[in-house]
């Protein structure tokens, strides 16, 4: 059985965050089949690695975009992405070891925590960003650069976000971007206003 198929129960209503939702659904299966397979363990712990970056890159993106609109669940739901983080980095090293046991725990519990983390946390979450989107008429592409409304902004350190700069081409309309919420710099700003549109008018 497939315990990693996205599904639209899993939608949150913003469409980089269900894009990069759907990324970690699809990664994870691909290291299920790779267990099914009986894959090298090498291969294994290298699909593991890039699952492992998808998700360090989608939780930074979500706590940024969190700390942006000041969510007032931000630690309980920042408490839920590094039991994630723990669990992660204790399984890594036996999935790499070729330990198909642990491998086998640890894709049971990734199973359930998406489960639930998308389905009601996240949820929780993206109704409150797209509330407050609305109320304030503002969208994550304007906030972003911002400082953002925490203590280290406070102190005047400015911490503006964990998004890499690097210069990619939009999928959509092929522009040059340094656009920050597509993690592969996949969309402008110009295409993701478009498709948070899009969203607010689903509602
Ligand atoms: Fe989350």
């Amino acid at each position: 059985m497939r315990h990693f198929q996205w599904n639209q129960e899993h939608e949150v209503f913003i469409s980089q965050l269900d894009a990069e939702h759907r990324g970690l659904f699809e990664a994870a299966d691909t290291i299920e089949r790779a267990i099914e397979a009986h894959a090298p363990a090498s291969a294994v712990g290298e699909q593991l690695h890039v699952l492992a970056a998808q998700i360090e890159d989608h939780f930074a993106h979500e706590e940024w975009l969190m700390q942006s609109v000041s969510y007032p669940s931000y630690g309980w739901h920042r408490q839920q992405h590094d039991t994630a983080r723990r669990r992660l980095k204790l399984f890594m090293p036996m999935v790499e070891s070729g330990d198909t046991e642990a491998t086998e725990l640890f894709l049971e519990f990734l199973a359930g925590w998406l489960q639930d983390h998308t389905g009601v946390t996240d949820r929780m979450m993206a109704s409150f960003v797209r509330n407050y989107e609305r109320s304030h008429a503002t969208n994550a592409f304007e906030r972003w650069g911002t400082p953002l409304r925490t203590a280290a902004a406070a102190a005047g350190r400015g911490a503006t976000g964990p998004y890499p700069t690097t210069i990619r081409d939009c999928r959509v309309c092929g522009t040059q971007t340094t656009h920050q919420m597509r993690p592969n710099g996949l969309t402008c700003v110009k295409c993701a206003e478009r498709s948070v549109s899009a969203d607010l008018d689903r509602d």
